[in-house]
C-alpha cells in the first residue's frame, strides 16, 4: 500500500469517527427527550395545586386549544384577545366542564396601554402557573409595499407584547420556583420567507429571545419554550394565500396534537418544541443549508406567487 493509499484510509476512518460520535449524540438527546417527556413535570404533579394560565390570542385556534387542555389539568385560566363574545362561550364551557374558574380579559395587544393592563393583571397573580403568548396573525405581501402601521402592529403582538407580559410574570414565578412560558412562534422563524419579511422577523426574535432566556432560567425551576408550529388548522389561514392552500394534507397539524406536543416539551423542558416529524427534520437542517438554497426555493416560491398574486392575510 503506498502512502496515499494509507492517507486515504486514516481519513475515511476519521470520517466514520465523526459519523459515529455524531450519531451517538444524537440518540443520546433523543434517548434523553424521550425518557424526560415519560415524566411529568412538578407543574402537572397531582400534589400540587394548579395554579393560574394566561393565554393570549385564546379566542381561537391554537389559543383556545391551550384553554381545553389546560382547564382539563385543573388550571385556572385568564383568557385574553379582542373578540369578548368568543372568548365568554369559550369561558362558559370551561366552567361548565371542568369547574375551573376563568376570568376574560379582552384586550388589543397591539396597543401599549392594553398590553400594560395585561401586564398589571400578570403581576399581581399570586399563583401563576402559565403564561402562553399566543395571540399573532400573518400578512403577505411584498415588504415594499406594505401597509407600514399593519407591519409594527405585528411587530407590537408578536415582540413587544411578549417582551412585556412575560417581563411582569416572571419576578413571581421565580419567587415560586416554578412556572412555564410559552411564546408561540413558528417554523418560519427558520426559513427566509418572501412576502413574510415581519412574520418570520418577530417570529425569529422570539426563538432567540426564548432560548438565551431558557439558559438564564436554568436551575430556577421556572420553563420557557419557543414553540415552533408548522401549518396548523386554525383561522390563522381564513384568508390564506395560494400556496398554503395548495399544501397537501400531511403537512397539517390539528391544534390539539400542537399543544399537546407543547405540554409534553414542557416536561423535558426543551427550549424548542416543533410537533410532527417532518417540520422537526425541517428546522433541524435549516442551520446547515447553505443560503443558495434558500435563494433558489425563494425565488421559485416569488415566481409563483407573482404567477397567482396573494390574496392579503387580514388583521381582524
Ligand atoms: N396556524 C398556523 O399554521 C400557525 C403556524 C405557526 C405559528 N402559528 C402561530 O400560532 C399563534 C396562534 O395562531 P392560530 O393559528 O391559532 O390562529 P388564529 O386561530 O387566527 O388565532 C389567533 C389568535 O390571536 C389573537 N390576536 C390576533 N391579533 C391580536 C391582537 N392585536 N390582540 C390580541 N389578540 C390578538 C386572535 O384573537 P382576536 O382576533 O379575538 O383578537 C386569536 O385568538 C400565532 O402566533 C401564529 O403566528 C400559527
Amino acid at each position: 500500500m503506498d502512502v496515499k493509499d494509507d492517507n486515504d484510509n486514516r481519513g475515511q476512518t476519521a470520517w466514520w469517527r465523526v459519523g459515529l460520535g455524531l450519531g451517538v449524540v444524537t440518540g443520546l438527546h433523543f434517548l434523553r427527550r424521550w425518557w424526560a417527556r415519560r415524566r411529568l413535570p412538578p407543574l402537572f404533579k397531582a400534589r400540587d395545586r394548579a395554579g393560574v394560565a394566561l393565554i393570549t390570542g385564546a379566542s381561537s385556534g391554537i389559543g383556545a386549544e391551550y384553554a381545553r387542555q389546560l382547564a382539563r389539568a385543573g388550571y385556572d385560566l385568564i383568557l385574553v384577545a379582542r373578540r369578548r363574545e368568543r372568548l365568554e362561550s369559550l369561558a362558559e364551557a370551561l366552567r361548565a366542564e371542568h369547574g375551573v374558574m376563568v376570568e376574560v380579559l379582552p384586550a388589543d395587544l397591539s396597543l401599549p396601554e392594553e398590553v400594560a393592563r395585561v401586564a398589571a393583571r400578570l403581576a399581581g397573580l399570586p399563583a401563576l402557573d402559565f403564561l402562553i403568548n399566543n395571540a399573532g396573525f400573518g400578512r403577505s405581501g411584498d415588504f415594499a409595499g406594505s401597509d407600514i402601521e399593519g407591519q409594527l402592529a405585528m411587530a407590537h403582538v408578536h415582540v413587544d407584547a411578549t417582551l412585556r407580559l412575560t417581563r411582569a410574570a416572571l419576578p413571581r414565578m421565580l419567587e415560586r420556583g416554578r412556572g412555564a412560558v410559552v411564546n408561540v412562534a413558528s417554523v418560519m422563524a427558520f426559513y427566509p420567507l418572501p412576502g413574510s419579511a415581519t412574520y418570520v422577523a418577530t417570529k425569529s426574535a422570539l426563538v432567540g429571545f426564548t432560548r438565551s432566556l431558557h439558559t438564564e432560567l436554568q436551575g430556577t425551576g421556572v420553563r420557557v419554550q419557543a414553540l415552533c408550529p408548522g401549518f396548523t388548522r386554525t383561522e390563522f389561514h381564513d384568508a390564506a394565500d395560494m400556496a398554503i392552500r395548495q399544501a397537501p394534507g400531511f403537512a397539517w397539524l390539528s391544534p390539539e396534537k400542537v399543544v399537546a406536543h407543547s405540554l409534553r416539551d414542557l416536561a423535558a423542558d426543551a427550549a424548542v418544541s416543533v410537533p410532527g416529524m417532518g417540520y422537526a427534520a425541517l428546522v433541524g437542517v435549516a442551520g446547515l443549508l447553505p443560503q443558495a438554497v434558500f435563494d433558489g426555493v425563494g425565488a421559485a416560491y416569488t415566481a409563483l406567487r407573482r404567477a397567482e398574486p396573494m390574496r392579503v392575510w387580514t388583521q381582524r
